[in-house]
């Protein structure tokens, strides 16, 4: 038995079309597709990082650094395409990987993955919890980042919303696309109306010149670019306009999720590209329209770290508009940690079919249609981390967490085009092999922007993944077993008898 045993994509298929395998509903469209990518990609990136980026690294370049992350993004988007065309179906870069590279690299994808939702929705969480109390005037001790043991706000708002997608992805996505109207809304409001009070000095220089840092990052706290290079950092200038890109990275996280809703899209050949790249294309609009408008309202050295483009409209006398903004922002927050929670949901439940998990986390709930078991548990794990670890932590994980599946989608595009020419693939990637291998390598020279010790959580985090799939995983693999017996890929139904 190997463990870079190989699904079949026939199999893949097949499994999906199998009549008596547990199954989702198919009740999505692009429109809805576009919808969970909003709910779940605008969030904390826009509404906290900007500002503190903008007044730490970059100043009004952080502009360019959304520009940077979003092209990076863009290029895994048009691979994603490609594969969540050809192959629809719930575990998305997990099953890719497990048709073109093998068995323990689809696990590891899966394992990473799990690290970047189930870590999202908590930084999410705490965001909301830190939006709520500004909005509200609730004790910080019990709500921000300021030294608290627990997070009381966003242990709250996990578990509303955990019970939410318990429920059903029907309801989940009434919730949800009431929640993404309501931040495009804000994205608008904030640069219709904070265009009229953008001045233009504030905006000059657009990258404020290099300097010394006050406080340099040493240690396991320096990126990895200069750990390994000896290089002093800087603060702001080009150098810190990229550091900023690495972080604001987070951003763009999660529009990937929309692949995993391939097997409940109604038509996915059609409906996945348009989901994935109107997704970023969307976002990326409004994210350079909001940066450029509030560094051009205040200099970016007034901003407020915690919820910046609320205070820039109570800094220039909107305060209104700014109460409006802090509200809307902490909707839009909830639409993203709902979307994280569902999409792990889809995760663990192809995790489960193919019997890396045991396969109980398959079953699929009578009534309400989703996999609820695997749901809650995810839910469970979300409320711990967000009650008790720091934002600062959680969000560079999940940066690296996401650029990290970033890199082995972008393999699996040009190794399954040379081991399965003849594939129907209503999407194409252009320019193959050449976009993939500079996708990989600029995803590699984010994530060597991102600090040592993240580098290391990481590194932990998959070492103990791959104990898991030596445990568990690797002798319970349907694959692996059907391999073994000598027989060919197991049909879907066989699921029920997975111990
Ligand atoms: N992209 C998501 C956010 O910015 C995770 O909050």
């Amino acid at each position: 038995m190997s463990v870079l045993r190989r699904k079949s994509i026939e199999t893949v298929i097949r499994q999906d079309d199998d009549e008596g395998s547990e199954h989702l509903r198919k009740n999505l469209r692009a429109r809805d597709l576009i919808g969970f990518g909003i709910g779940i990609v605008i969030g904390t990136g826009i509404f906290t990082l900007t500002g503190l980026q903008a007044k730490e690294n970059a100043g009004p370049g952080v502009v360019i650094s959304f520009l940077i992350a979003g092209a990076v993004a863009l290029l895994a988007a048009l691979c994603y395409a490609e594969l969540a065309s050809a192959v629809p179906t719930a575990g998305s870069s997990y099953t890719y990987a497990y048709s073109t590279i093998g068995e323990i690299f689809a696990w590891i994808i899966a394992w990473d993955l799990i690290l970047e939702f189930a870590l999202g929705a908590a930084v999410v969480a705490r965001g909301w919890s830190g939006y709520i109390a500004g909005v509200f005037d609730l004790p910080s001790a019990w709500f921000s980042e300021d030294g608290s043991i627990v997070n009381l706000g966003a242990i709250f708002i996990a578990l509303l919303l955990g019970g939410v997608a318990i429920r059903g992805i029907r309801e989940s996505k009434w919730v949800t696309n009431g929640l993404v109207i309501i931040k495009v809304v804000v994205c608008v409001f904030v640069i219709a109306v904070g265009a009229f009070y953008v001045k233009s000095s504030n905006l000059v220089p657009f990258i404020p010149p290099a300097q010394k840092p006050e406080s340099a990052h040493s240690g396991l706290a320096a990126p990895l670019w200069q750990a390994l290079s000896g290089i002093q950092p800087t603060e702001f200038g080009f150098a810190g306009v990229l550091v900023a890109a690495a972080v604001v990275f987070f951003a763009y996280s999660g529009f990937e999720a929309v692949a995993n809703l391939g097997e409940e899209t109604e038509k996915p050949a059609r409906d996945m590209p348009r989901g994935l790249l109107g997704t970023l294309a969307i976002c990326t609009l409004l994210y350079v329209g909001v940066c450029l408008v509030i560094t051009g309202m205040v200099h970016y050295s007034q901003l407020n770290e915690g919820d910046a483009v609320a205070d820039v409209f109570s800094q220039v006398g909107l305060g209104w508009a700014g109460i409006l903004v802090g509200i809307a922002a902490v909707a839009g927050l909830s639409s993203v940690i709902l979307v994280d929670i569902v999409a792990m949901g889809r995760i663990g439940f192809a995790l489960a079919r193919d019997g890396l998990i045991p396969g109980v986390f398959a079953r699929v709930h009578p009534r309400w249609g989703t996999p609820m078991l695997i749901t809650a548990l995810t839910v469970a794990a979300v409320v711990i981390l967000a009650g008790f670890v720091p934002i600062s932590v959680l969000s560079e994980m999940v940066s690296i967490g996401t650029l990290f599946a970033f890199v082995v989608v972008s393999i699996a595009v040009v190794v399954l085009r040379r081991t399965d020419p003849d594939m129907k693939r209503p999407f194409r990637t252009p320019l193959v092999p050449v976009l993939p291998i500079v996708s990989v390598l600029a995803c590699l020279a984010l994530m060597a922007s991102l600090a040592v010790e993240t580098w290391l959580r990481f590194l932990v985090w998959l070492a103990i993944g791959l104990v898991i799939y030596g445990i568990y995983g690797y002798r319970h693999s349907r694959v692996g077993r059907a391999v073994a017996a000598g027989e060919p890929a197991p049909a879907a139904d066989e699921l029920e008898e997975t111990p």
